[in-house]
């Protein structure tokens, strides 16, 4: 794992973009993983300035989203269908942008999604981290093993996401979520944390033991992961 720390976000999410558009650059096709919730909001304001400025081509580019909840209409403003239409997809022509399907058969949705990560295999993928260690909706004690499923949110995950609902009532209780092995099957790897809240967390990721009770632990077994952090998300390094 290589860990970066910054003092700024502004250097913190350039960084992260430059080491993006570097990436991207290297090969002729690229498979993009993003991830939601507000820790990469900055990164995607970045990426649409790299886009407006011609830093990169994104027709060659398909992105894959970790997760979804389950029961939200794609338009209900706490959706990530929502949350990526109008803070990426809408500034930015891709060749193709897949948000894993959060009405209909959840069954159905599983299969094809572990199906298209299948036949795309991700070349980066961009995650995020709850403050209990939890990668797109894999919460501790979620096996190591998992491909795409339906996850059942924790209450402190619950807890953290009411602030984007009018109330935590509001909060889906599921989601449709990668699985820790479909993650690790990434090429390559980007986690970014940032603030205090989640300083507990990145320790038990880098230097914890690798267990399921802390989902993001599995990462130490990537051969491929760079960890981007402020120095409150590393604080306890
Ligand atoms: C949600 C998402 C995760 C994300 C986490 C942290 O639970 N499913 O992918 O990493 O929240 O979100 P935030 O960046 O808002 O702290």
């Amino acid at each position: 794992m290589k860990i970066k720390i910054f003092q700024n976000d502004e250097q913190l999410y350039n960084e992260i973009k430059n080491h993006i558009i570097s990436e991207i650059r290297e090969l002729p096709s690229f498979n993009l993983g993003l991830a939601t919730g507000s820790t990469p909001e900055k990164l995607y304001l970045k990426l649409i300035e790299a886009y407006t400025s011609k830093e990169f081509d994104p027709s060659s580019i398909k992105t894959f989203n970790l997760d979804e909840y389950i029961g939200l209409e794609e338009s209900h403003e706490a959706s990530y269908h929502y949350y990526m239409q109008t803070k990426l997809f809408q500034h930015i022509p891709f060749k193709g942008s897949h948000v894993p399907k959060s009405t209909g058969n959840p069954e159905e949705n599983v299969k094809e999604y572990n199906k298209l990560l299948e036949e795309n295999p991700i070349d980066l993928q961009i995650l995020g981290i709850g403050s209990n260690g939890h990668i797109a909706f894999n919460e501790p004690n979620t096996s190591f093993l998992e491909t795409v499923h339906i996850a059942t949110l924790t209450e402190k995950t619950i807890i953290d996401n009411s602030r984007f609902f009018n109330s935590i009532e509001e909060v889906p209780k599921t989601a449709i979520t990668m699985g820790l092995k479909n993650i690790m099957n990434a090429k390559k790897i980007i986690l970014i944390a940032t603030g205090l809240n989640k300083a507990d967390a990145i320790f038990k990721t880098v230097k914890g033991e690798v267990t399921e009770k802390v989902p993001a632990s599995i990462l130490q077994q990537h051969p491929n992961v760079t960890i981007y952090l402020d120095s409150e998300a590393a604080s306890k390094l």
